[in-house]
């Protein structure tokens, strides 16, 4: 099992949900953490809460990911507070679901943007660090909505659907490198996702918490071993 201590980390979108659970037990397992959320309040909060939690520092920089911009910005700061990273979790998403009529240009071009523009910019500034020690693990947060399209999904199945190939490839070419790239696609997860109540469906989702477990589990593996998917679902789901 290889530690975690020590590994320097950003998981984006990490204000609360599933990425806050990924960076809490990142944090617990003394990891140098690092955060971001698109809301510059709630993610230096985000950031002063799981310090004081986990008795760890962990930072945080507000950026969008769907701005190639504030990407770059974010990996200059990143650069400079915690030198290159070990690990990535592209975590950070948006769910906006409607009938594929009623998509405004806007709602496709976010969506998109975000959930699979952000992840791949992410990637690209996080690379040269990575190739020039000759390691490093890249998770991308997808879905089991990027393998199973369902009614009102069009623009969040296309995203999902995209980081499902994108991921796979970006997996074959970067291994010979020694950078692992791992596809961790939930099921419905009890969170503010796609505006939900994080409440509902608490005693049947899975918790982000179990999402984080999922992460360690692939983060610890021995360095010969690349664990490239993930599926995980609710055992019982409701309908
Ligand atoms: N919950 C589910 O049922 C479920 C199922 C399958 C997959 N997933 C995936 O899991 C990931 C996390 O979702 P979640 O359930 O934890 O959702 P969530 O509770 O809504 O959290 C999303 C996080 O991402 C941040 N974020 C959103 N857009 C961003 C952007 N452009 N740049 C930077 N940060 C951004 C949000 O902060 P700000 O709003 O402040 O930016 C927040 O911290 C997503 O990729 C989602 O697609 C979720």
């Amino acid at each position: 099992m290889s530690s975690l201590k020590t590994r320097t980390c950003l998981v984006t979108g990490a204000t609360r949900g599933i990425g806050r659970a990924i960076a809490r037990m990142l944090a617990m397992e003394g990891a140098r953490v690092a955060i971001c959320g698109r809301n510059p309040d709630a993610t230096a909060a985000a950031a002063e809460q799981l310090t004081a939690e986990t008795g760890n520092k962990v930072m945080g920089k507000a950026a969008d990911v769907s701005e190639y911009t504030q990407v770059v910005e974010l990996f200059e700061w990143l650069g400079k507070e915690l030198g290159s990273l070990d690990v990535l979790v592209n975590n950070a998403g948006i769910g906006i679901f409607g009938g594929v009529g009623e998509l405004s240009l806007e709602q496709w071009k976010h969506t998109l943007d975000t959930n699979l523009s952000g992840p791949f910019y992410c990637l690209r500034q996080a690379l040269p660090g990575m190739e020039a020690r000759g390691n490093g693990h890249i998770v991308n947060v997808g879905s089991m909505a990027g393998t199973h399209a369902f009614a009102g999904g069009a623009a969040y199945n296309a995203s999902k659907f995209g980081l499902t190939g994108f991921t796979d490839a970006a997996m074959q070419d970067l291994r010979k490198k020694n950078i692992r790239v791992t596809y961790v696609m939930p099921g419905s997860t009890a969170t503010e996702f796609g505006g939900g109540d994080p409440q509902a469906g608490a005693d049947w989702k899975i918790w982000p918490e179990d999402i984080a477990e999922v992460v360690r589990m692939v983060l610890q593996m021995p360095e010969r071993t690349l664990v490239s998917r993930i599926e995980v679902r609710p055992s019982r789901p409701k309908s």
